[in-house]
């Protein structure tokens, strides 16, 4: 069941309560129970070297996705990689973007920095792989120094765990890819078609549970890893990296080979290949793979493609797993052939069949995938087309045998992990806030220093959260002082001393650098949180909101999960989401399409006097919503006839009026006059008509038919690959 009900513990946890109970924090002291190490769990006897069986898909052959193509003729991720980067230009291709892509970069240009007639500021955005987000002090030390030398003098943490450096240039690439590879990191496989970074909890307590949690994203992280020999060749002159990646050290290499080329004979490996799971064309699409423990939702379980829970006995043992399917954030403005989705359950898994079991689902969504058209490449289409049970029953033909049923567990919580707490060990742990993940110094705000001086002087383990924060770990109590001298000295806040809506709140990076951002996100998100934070208490509402914002609707920050999405629509507009529950366990629904940035206060108060007067005792902003629904909502809001708003003062009075056609008070707009198109008189007549039956304006009824027409002539030649890189 995905819950939101009361709060239960998770092991040794309590709560900060808000009124809510939606943002749970783990107190400072947790008693954690001492258990064993749990066996490694799988190991095959015996390795059969059967070949692969035919795979299953009966159906004509489609015209496939152009990346398919450079895919295949590649030669394992090398060609024209390889070749482009021994050039004097200052770019790639397009067909070397692609390839490039699964070794961990994207092409970027500063899109503030175009200029009409002149070459683009052609740059690199490196993302690191890093299982679980862990990373040693070393590795955080040598992207610092990146950072400085060829970098933008930031780094990024991402809500996939892992570090990105934005702003190298090509003729820095080789030296920065092995600066990485040889201080124990990795980019290998960060992007691309391929399972990608394995998240987990960041919470690095000590229990076995957690430590679960920890080595199943190791062991996925390397299970999945791409093993065509293109990446030390290219950035490395085919030698071996001077260290090995530090998520290895806990792994038994060899087992995991073993593992990856093991053939149960249903048809998930490739005998002889290079790549004996992903074979020459890898997978479909970008594939991600989650981690956690039951309650622990830090991860945003549903939006993965596969969500791993570890499932323990009474005594805490880790005896099995259960397995969510089918997540996935990425969509495309009035596309209905795209939408967010939250995965369905698939079942359970005794502890010693984990991975022949994921191996079965990453080789049926390899064979089953759509590699015709890519923005219906994720395996969340495929899970949505079969459903559930046909699905499960498609995975079972590969795994060899079926799946046990869900394990019920306790309602999930979100959880950030910030603040002091104790690891377990007698050691502390200390989540620090980084607002969207941006690691700078900025004006007396000096973050990047005083991170640079911690490690420098205690050399702490770290690890980047689902949410674009940090974890200082393995602190002793004595050191504790000195650590927030320097935060302080630096004007480093702790988590408590920021707006609770802040801490819960989540930007992509969007404007300058991406190149598919339609508008701001990470830029303006500090201002927008606190304008939200302004308009909730003048309409005498002080509670949590999660708010995430993205600059066009890929997702990259999860806005459908959250309680207030902004999906950028437009210059300076947002598609709206409300609905989504506090504890990311809901799909959130479109409210408005393109609502201006200036407007958002007219058009949220509305619905913030709605949830004033209408909502139960500590009901969620985003719970609200949810019970109410789209259409009631909007039948508020249309006959709302806005009261002046009191600031710090008494909620507003509502009014209620007959339906009049002013919906909100909105500023005017001072936008430059629209283009028109011009029908035919029995056009706009049934227009008109089809517009009076939905209670929709005309011209909203032909834009979506408009849109509607487009999206099926556009093809994937049309739209281009970029569009869903
Ligand atoms: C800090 C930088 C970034 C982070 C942390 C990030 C992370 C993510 C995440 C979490 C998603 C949601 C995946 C899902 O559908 O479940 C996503 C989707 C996506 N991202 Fe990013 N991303 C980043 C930058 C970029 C950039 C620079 C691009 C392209 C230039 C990009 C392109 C996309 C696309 C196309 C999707 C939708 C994928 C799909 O549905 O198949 N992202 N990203
Ligand atoms: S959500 Fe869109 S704008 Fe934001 S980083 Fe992802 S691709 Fe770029």
């Amino acid at each position: 069941m995905r819950g939101q009900a009361a709060f239960i513990p998770l092991g040794a946890t309590s709560t900060a309560f808000n009124g809510r109970g939606v943002h749970t924090r783990p107190s400072s002291c947790l008693p954690l129970p001492s258990l064993p190490v749990p066996a490694f769990p799988y190991v095959p006897s015996v390795i059969t070297a059967v070949a692969a069986k035919p795979r299953a898909d009966s159906s004509p052959p489609k015209k496939l996705s152009k990346v398919e193509g450079l895919k295949v003729s590649s030669n394992q991720l090398r060609f024209p990689l390889a070749e482009q980067l021994q050039n004097d230009e200052i770019f790639i291709t397009e067909n070397a973007v692609q390839i490039m892509k699964f070794h961990g970069s994207y092409q970027q240009d500063d899109r503030d920095k175009r200029a009409s007639g002149q070459q683009k500021k052609y740059q690199f955005m490196l993302r690191l792989k890093m299982p679980a987000g862990e990373f040693p002090a070393a590795l955080y030390q040598a992207l610092d120094d990146i950072s400085t030398k060829y970098g933008n003098n930031t780094l990024r943490a991402t809500t996939r765990c892992a570090w990105q450096i934005h702003g190298v240039l090509k003729s820095d690439l080789k030296p920065v890819f092995s600066a990485i590879m040889n201080a124990g990191g990795s980019c290998i496989g960060a992007c691309g078609d391929l399972s990608r970074n394995v998240m987990c909890t960041p919470a690095p307590l000590t229990s076995e549970l957690y430590k679960n949690a920890r080595f199943v994203s190791a062991m996925l992280g390397e299970l999945f890893a791409p093993q065509t020999g293109a990446f030390s060749e290219i950035w490395l002159d085919g030698e071996k990296a001077a260290s090995l990646e530090f998520w290895k050290k806990d792994l038994d290499m060899n087992s995991v080979q073993e593992i990856m080329r093991f053939d149960n004979g249903n048809g998930v490996v490739y005998n002889g290949k290079e790549e004996p799971i992903y074979g020459e064309t890898y997978l479909p699409r970008k594939f991600k793979i989650g981690v956690t423990v039951p309650g622990d939702n830090s991860i945003d379980i549903y939006t993965q493609d596969i969500g791993i829970v570890c499932i323990p006995d009474a005594a805490g043992k880790v005896v099995g797993y259960n397995i969510i399917v089918g997540g996935g954030m990425g969509r495309t403005h009035r596309k209905a052939t795209t939408f967010a989705r939250t995965g369905d359950h698939l079942g359970y898994v005794p502890a010693d069949k984990l991975w022949e079991a994921c191996k079965a689902i990453v080789a049926a969504q390899r064979d089953h995938g759509n590699r015709s058209v890519r923005a219906n490449a994720r395996m969340k289409y495929l899970v949505d087309k079969l459903g559930i049970d046909s699905f499960r029953t498609l995975v079972e033909t590969y795994f060899g045998e079926p799946f046990e049923s869900f394990r019920e567990i306790q309602p999930w919580r979100y959880m950030d992990w910030l603040g002091w707490h104790e690891q377990g060990d007698g050691n502390l742990f200390l989540g620090l806030f980084i607002e969207n993940g941006r690691i700078k110094d900025e004006a007396d705000f000096k973050l990047r220093t005083a991170l640079r001086r911690i490690i420098d002087a205690y050399e702490f383990d770290m690890v980047v959260s689902p949410n674009q924060n940090i974890i200082l770990k393995n602190i002793t109590p004595n050191q504790k002082n000195g650590i927030e001298a320097i935060l302080k000295e630096h004007n480093v806040r702790t988590a408590d001393e920021y707006l609770i809506n802040k801490r819960l709140s989540m930007a992509c990076p969007a404007m300058p650098l991406c190149g598919l951002a339609i508008t701001e996100a990470e830029r303006v998100m500090p201002d927008m949180v606190a304008r939200m934070d302004t308009l909730f208490k003048k309409n005498g509402l002080d509670v949590p909101v999660t708010i995430r914002m993205t600059g066009c609707p890929n997702g990259c920050a999860r806005p459908y999960m959250a309680e207030l999405g902004l999906v950028g629509s437009g210059q300076k507009s947002y598609q709206l989401w409300l609905g989504g529950c506090p504890h990311q366990t809901r799909l959130a629904w479109p409210y408005l399409d393109r609502v201006k940035d200036v407007d958002l206060e007219g058009t949220l108060t509305p619905v913030l006097t709605m949830y004033q007067q209408k909502s139960t005792t500590g009901e969620a902003f985003g719970d609200f919503c949810h019970r109410m629904g789209k259409s009631d909502i909007a039948t508020f809001a249309e006959h709302f006839n806005s009261a002046p708003i009191q600031v710090n003062g008494a909620p507003p009075t509502l009014t209620y009026e007959a339906p009049v056609k002013a919906r909100t008070a909105r500023k005017k707009s001072t936008a430059k006059p629209r283009p028109r198109l011009t029908v035919s008189d029995e056009i706009m007549e049934r227009l008109k008509n089809i517009a009076a039956l939905r209670d929709m304006s005309a011209s909203r009824v032909a834009d979506e038919i408009i849109s509607a027409y487009l999206s099926g002539v556009e093809d994937e030649d049309l739209l281009g690959d970029e569009m869903v890189i």
